[in-house]
């Protein structure tokens, strides 16, 4: 079978991917009933299956795949996710390693464009047939492809069930996408950067329940010039520390290109565009800052 030759044996797998791959196997085994019996729940059920027989390819929970396993993403994690993301039909997402393809279908199903990659060519053509059956194959495509090779630029929000070590590796290039951009993981994390939030899912789930949001922050480290008065900033992904002329700034901190620090007592909340930003401080109406 095709699968065979795209996955990577187990034995080929770097040492330091093992446990977890045997973690997420264990996990993915308790999850069998689940999957067996409400894997594409919202994403039409009886459709799923049945476009899975017609294809004559039904995918087995804990499957190689090329850097990490098949395990789908519990349905009501995958809405959590999206809610976390607060997505809008206007937002363009892209799962990636999209697996049998319910996060894109059920993203759709929210009016979102959204694509999946993957690189399963089985699970690619199981997803097509999937969010057919369930009306919104318009707006959810499927690419078979290798997520490290993917431009990302495209999208607006971006889901992954991967592991820490993807992640990680994946981070430089999400840094870079615009500010704003939401990446939400079902339970693995990415490094050290902190997500900007974390929910667990304790009804309909039993084994990877946990979503971890992360805000892509606009660059902002560096002296901004302040009305006259010198804005120091360093950053740390979405946390700042500096000064304003000669007072610390504390609690500051990005959301997307929403910038917030505290300095002397009064609040300084604002947006950053470019090389500009500007906003209001509590007591003292607007302010503005250019880059030095
Ligand atoms: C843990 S599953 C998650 C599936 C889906 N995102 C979900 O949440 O239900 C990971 C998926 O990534 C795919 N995958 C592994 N390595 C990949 C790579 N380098 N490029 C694209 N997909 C990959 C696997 O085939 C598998 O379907």
């Amino acid at each position: 079978m095709r699968r065979s030759t795209l996955s990577s044996p187990r034995a080929r797998l770097p040492l330091s991917l093992r446990p977890i791959r045997a973690a997420m196997l264990a996990s993915a085994m308790a999850v069998t009933l689940f999957h067996a019996a409400g894997a594409m729940a919202q994403a039409a059920p009886a459709a799923a299956a049945q476009a899975s027989q017609q294809k004559g390819y039904v995918p087995d929970v804990g499957q190689d795949g090329k850097d990490v396993i098949w395990v789908p993403t519990p349905q009501s994690l995958v809405d959590k996710m999206l809610d976390m993301a607060k997505v809008t039909p206007k937002d363009r997402l892209m799962d990636l390693g999209s697996g049998d393809g319910r996060t894109v279908i059920t993203a759709a199903q929210r009016g979102l464009t959204a694509q999946g990659i993957e690189y399963n060519p089985d699970l690619v053509e199981l997803s097509r047939q999937n969010a057919k059956r369930a009306g919104v194959a318009d707006r959810a495509t499927f690419v078979a492809a290798d997520l490290f090779t993917t431009d990302l630029s495209q999208a607006d929000v971006i889901t992954m069930f991967l592991l820490s070590t993807i992640n990680e590796k994946l981070r430089p290039r999400i840094l870079s996408l615009p500010a704003g951009t939401r990446v939400v993981s079902n339970t693995f994390r990415m490094g050290d950067w902190e997500p900007d939030a974390s929910e667990t899912v304790t009804q309909n789930c039993q084994t990877y329940c946990t979503a971890l949001l992360w805000i892509v922050p606009a660059k902002v480290e560096g002296k901004w010039d302040m009305g006259g008065q010198t804005l120091q900033l360093e950053q740390r992904y979405q946390m700042l520390s500096g000064k304003l002329g000669s007072t610390p700034i504390s609690d500051a901190r990005m959301d997307g290109a929403a910038i917030a620090f505290t300095a002397d007592g009064v609040r300084y909340a604002g947006l950053v565009n470019g090389r500009s930003m500007s906003g209001t401080a509590s007591g003292k109406g607007d302010w503005s800052a250019k880059r030095n």
